[in-house]
C-alpha cells in the first residue's frame, strides 16, 4: 500500500473548474511539491510546480511522468458538452485521444488513474432517474466520449491491470473557478451575475431540471473512491453514479428569490436547451452509496446559502 508520503501526483487540466479546487485539496493531503499541476493553458496563478502539459503530446506526458516519479494521475483535461458540440473532433481528441494516452502511459510507469466520466454518458431514454445500469445512448459527441471513455478504462483494467477509477459527475457547483462550455454552467452563473448585477437570464427553459452536486462533495466523492480498496468495486469502477441534488432552474430561482427578492431572473433558452433535455433529471447512485460508501451532504437550500456567500 502507497503511504500518503510516497503519493506523487499528475493533475491534468488543472486549471480548469473542478482541477483548482482539487488540486488544493490534494496538496493539503500529500504537500504541496507532491501534486503537480498541469494544463495546456499557462500556468495562470494556480501556485508552483506547475507544467505546461498538452495531453496530446505523448511524450511530454511520458517525461513529466518519468521525471516526477509520479504514481497517480488525475485526468481532468477535456473539452466539455456545449464546447464539444461545436468543436466535436476536438471534443473526441482530446476527451478519448488524451484518456488513452494517459491509460498508455500509466501502463508503462504503474501509475493509478482518476478520469472523471459524466451524467451525459445518459440520453434521453434514461429520463426521469438514471439507474447505474441504465443503458447509455447519449445524443451528444462529448456523451459519447464519456461513454467510449468508461469502457477504455474498464479495458485497460480488466486487460493491462491499470488501476483506473471514474465518477459520472453531476453538474458541479462552485465559485472558485467559473464552469466554461457546459451545459450545466447556468447553475453557477446565476449566482455569479445575480450578486454582480441583481439579474440573470438563464439559457435554459424554467422546467430544465439536472442532477447537480456541490463541488465540496465531488471532491469527497473522488478522494473515497480512489482510498476504496480495490476488491470492493465492481465492473462499476470507471464510471459510478453519484447524486448529490436535483433541482429545476425555477426551483433554483425561487430559492435564490427567498434570500434576495429584488434579483431578477428569465428563461432564454439557447442550443444548450437541446444538450440538457437528452440527459437525465435525477441519479440512481446504489452502488456507489454500496461499494465505497458514498453519501452526499449538499442539499438545494445549503447549497444556495453556500453559493451566495462565496460569490458575495
Ligand atoms: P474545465 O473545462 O473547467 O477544465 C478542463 C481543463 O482542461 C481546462 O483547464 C483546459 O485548459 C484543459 N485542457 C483542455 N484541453 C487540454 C489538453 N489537450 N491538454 C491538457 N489540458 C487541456 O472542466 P472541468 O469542469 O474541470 O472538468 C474536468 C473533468 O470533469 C472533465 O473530464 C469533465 O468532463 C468532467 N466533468 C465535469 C463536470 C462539471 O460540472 N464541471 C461534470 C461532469 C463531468
Ligand atoms: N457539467 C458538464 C457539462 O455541462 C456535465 O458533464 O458539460
Amino acid at each position: 500500500m502507497v503511504e500518503p508520503s510516497d503519493h506523487r501526483i499528475l493533475v491534468t487540466g488543472a486549471r480548469g473548474q473542478i482541477g483548482s479546487d482539487l488540486v488544493t485539496r490534494l496538496r493539503e493531503l500529500y504537500g504541496q511539491d507532491s501534486v503537480i499541476a498541469s494544463d495546456v493553458q499557462g500556468q495562470g496563478d494556480v501556485p508552483s510546480p506547475f507544467l505546461h502539459l498538452d495531453v496530446l503530446d505523448q511524450l511530454g506526458l511520458h517525461q513529466a511522468i518519468s521525471e516526477h516519479s509520479i504514481t497517480t494521475i488525475y485526468n481532468l483535461a477535456a473539452i466539455l458538452s456545449a464546447h464539444g458540440e461545436k468543436d466535436p473532433d476536438l471534443c473526441e481528441r482530446v476527451n478519448l485521444g488524451g484518456l488513452q494516452n494517459v491509460l498508455d502511459a500509466s501502463r508503462e510507469y504503474g501509475c493509478r488513474v482518476f478520469s472523471p466520466s459524466s451524467i451525459a454518458v445518459f440520453g434521453p431514454d434514461s429520463r426521469p432517474v438514471a439507474k447505474q445500469e441504465t443503458p447509455l445512448n447519449p445524443t451528444t459527441k462529448y456523451g459519447f466520449t464519456k461513454k467510449e471513455g468508461e469502457k477504455m478504462m474498464l479495458k485497460y483494467w480488466e486487460d493491462y491491470g491499470v488501476d483506473a477509477r471514474g465518477i459520472r459527475y453531476p453538474g458541479l457547483l462552485s465559485w472558485k473557478t467559473l464552469p466554461t462550455g457546459g451545459t450545466t454552467d447556468f447553475a453557477v452563473e446565476v449566482f455569479s451575475k445575480i450578486q454582480a448585477e441583481g439579474e440573470y437570464t438563464f439559457f435554459v427553459r424554467e422546467d430544465t431540471k439536472l442532477p447537480m452536486m456541490m463541488m465540496e462533495d465531488a471532491i469527497r466523492a473522488t478522494l473515497l473512491l480512489m482510498e476504496a480498496p480495490g476488491h470492493s468495486l465492481s465492473r462499476w469502477r470507471s464510471g459510478y453514479n453519484v447524486r448529490g441534488m436535483t433541482f429545476s432552474a425555477a426551483e433554483l430561482a425561487d430559492a435564490i428569490k427567498r434570500r434576495i427578492p429584488s434579483a431578477e431572473m428569465r428563461y432564454v433558452p439557447d442550443s444548450r436547451q437541446k444538450i440538457a433535455d437528452s440527459w437525465p433529471q435525477d441519479l440512481d447512485d446504489s452502488f456507489a452509496r454500496l461499494e465505497w460508501g458514498w453519501k452526499s451532504t449538499y442539499d438545494l437550500e445549503s447549497m444556495v446559502v453556500a453559493m451566495l456567500e462565496g460569490f458575495a
